[in-house]
């Protein structure tokens, strides 16, 4: 479905343009330049748009009340849970936008994941509940939006999966060639299954997603292709409004802190965005704490941000030019087995500047919260409960306190990854060792909160009997 954006600011574009993210750069470029790094320094880029409220500091609250009045609206543009903040989005109000009615997706409150974690009340942002279930898709409308402005012939992206689910189908309803780089064997049969649906072209590589993804670099350079990975700075524009639609929820309270998984760091890089760009416009009075969860086994940025702490470094000069990789990672939450996060950058920035903080968590911490959030009758995919996971962990370090206000961002649909929530429930999930090359199950992972079907005879007394014995 394509949309002409309508009562968008006429001259959207011009107020917005392509920066290098690095101080010792700056350098500026105009939207239309097909880029993904910086072309002076190589550095990372990202959009900045000149905020309404330098205009008129009364257009802020102006522009509340406009949002709200949209989500009631029947005109299909507002339905989408993005282009009704299209006031802070870089596109034309003439630009037709590529949409699925994206965004849109609940705040629920876990009593269960909460009592979990040692807090009072906690809060689940699902975008599991996107059209192709993952968050990929609050960003994906705006960076194939873009990919069509541009005349691309062929967008393309390196995925874990999610991604390229999401690519597929927004590249069908805009007529674009889709071409998605897999590494072989390690994507789940959910989310492959999508991207064949959404009739993309599906290249399985040997190798891991950071090689999948030195390869999408390479390929950006022809003139053809269009790159659609969190690398590119439109396809954070469209996450950031995640933000925004999640501070309407929350009638414009700011939570204290909000957690969120980090794989490939564009999550975090964008929602840093989207809180930084209300808190510029006056709708926030302070920034909640902006903390990122990896898994162990995949966990570059939480290595460097505890070597910035012991060394008592929390500015933002402080960042090193380069982070080490992860040279085999290796989670079974798929998602997020990366080892060398392009937006890296930009997502440390966004803790930093927020006091918050990045750690790891276990499998079998992941595994753990996965299955108290789905008592809390909510499904996710593994990679989202690192969030409950990590505040968990949190809370027991004294980070957060029990009596503060959290929301953690759940990523992916209990069914992206249905074999894993199988193999938890009935005692047989392992883990590899995460040597490279080798995927051979090494480490069983107890599930402490098992719930496997049980064979019984079909007879009504036995099923009572069952029920009434049942804890
Ligand atoms: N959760 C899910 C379900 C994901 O699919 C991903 C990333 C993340 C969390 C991490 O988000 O990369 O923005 O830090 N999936 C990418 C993909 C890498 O290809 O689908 P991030």
């Amino acid at each position: 479905m394509i949309e002409k954006i309508a009562n968008a600011p006429e001259k959207a574009a011009e107020r917005a343009l392509q920066r290098c993210i690095l101080p010792s750069c700056r350098a500026s470029f105009g939207l239309r330049e097909r880029i993904y790094v910086c072309s002076r320094c190589g550095g990372p880029l990202e959009i900045e748009c000149e905020l309404p409220k330098n205009a008129n500091p009364g257009d802020a609250e102006s522009l509340r009340k406009q949002w709200l009045a949209r989500a009631a609206s029947s005109d299909p543009r507002d339905r989408s849970g993005v282009w009704r903040y299209r006031e802070l989005l870089p596109f034309e109000a003439s630009a037709r936008v590529v949409t699925l009615f994206e965004g849109n997706t609940p705040l629920y409150d876990a009593p269960r994941c909460a009592q979990y974690s040692g807090l009072l009340a906690l809060r689940l942002k699902h975008q599991g509940c996107n059209p192709t279930g993952s968050f990929k898709d609050t960003g994906m409308t705006a960076a194939v939006t873009q990919a069509v402005l541009l005349g691309a012939r062929t967008a393309i992206c390196a995925s874990t999966g999610n991604t390229a689910a999401s690519l597929a189908a927004y590249s069908a309803r805009a007529g674009l060639q889709c071409a998605i780089l897999l590494p072989r064997g390690q994507i789940t049969a959910s989310k492959l299954a999508q991207s064949m649906d959404y009739g993309a072209a599906i290249f399985e590589l040997d190798g891991n997603f950071d090689d999948c993804m030195r390869l999408i670099q390479e390929l950006g350079d022809d003139p053809s292709i269009y790159v659609a990975n969190s690398i590119n700075p439109f396809r954070i524009e469209g996450q950031k409004t995640v933000a925004f639609e999640l501070m309407q929820q929350c009638a414009w309270q700011v939570p204290d802190h909000i957690v969120v998984p980090g794989g490939n760091m564009g999550n975090s890089s964008a929602l840093g965005k989207g809180f930084a760009e209300l808190l510029g416009l006056g709708l926030l009075d302070r920034l909640p704490k902006l903390s990122v969860i990896q898994a162990e086994g995949s966990a570059p940025l939480a290595h460097l941000f505890a070597e910035l702490q012991s060394k008592k470094s929390s500015r933002i000069a402080d960042i090193p030019e380069s982070l080490e990789p992860v040279a085999h990672p290796h989670t079974l939450a798929t998602a997020i087995k990366i080892g060398a996060p392009v937006s890296w950058r930009k997502a440390l920035r966004a803790v930093l500047e927020s006091h918050g903080q990045i750690i790891a968590v276990s499998e079998q911490e992941i595994a753990d919260a996965k299955a108290i959030i789905g008592r809390d009758g909510i499904g996710c995919e593994p990679a989202s409960a690192t969030t409950v996971a990590g505040i968990r962990k949190l809370v027991a370090a004294n980070h957060i306190h029990s009596e503060e206000s959290v929301v953690a961002v759940l990523t992916g649909h209990v069914l992206k990854d249905p074999d894993y929530v199988s193999h938890y429930h009935r005692g047989t999930l392992a883990e590899s060792s995460g040597a490279a090359g080798d995927s051979t199950p090494s480490h069983l992972i107890a599930g402490k909160f098992r719930n496997a079907p049980e064979r019984v005879a079909a007879s009504k007394s036995t099923i009572l009997d069952r029920l009434h014995h049942a804890k």
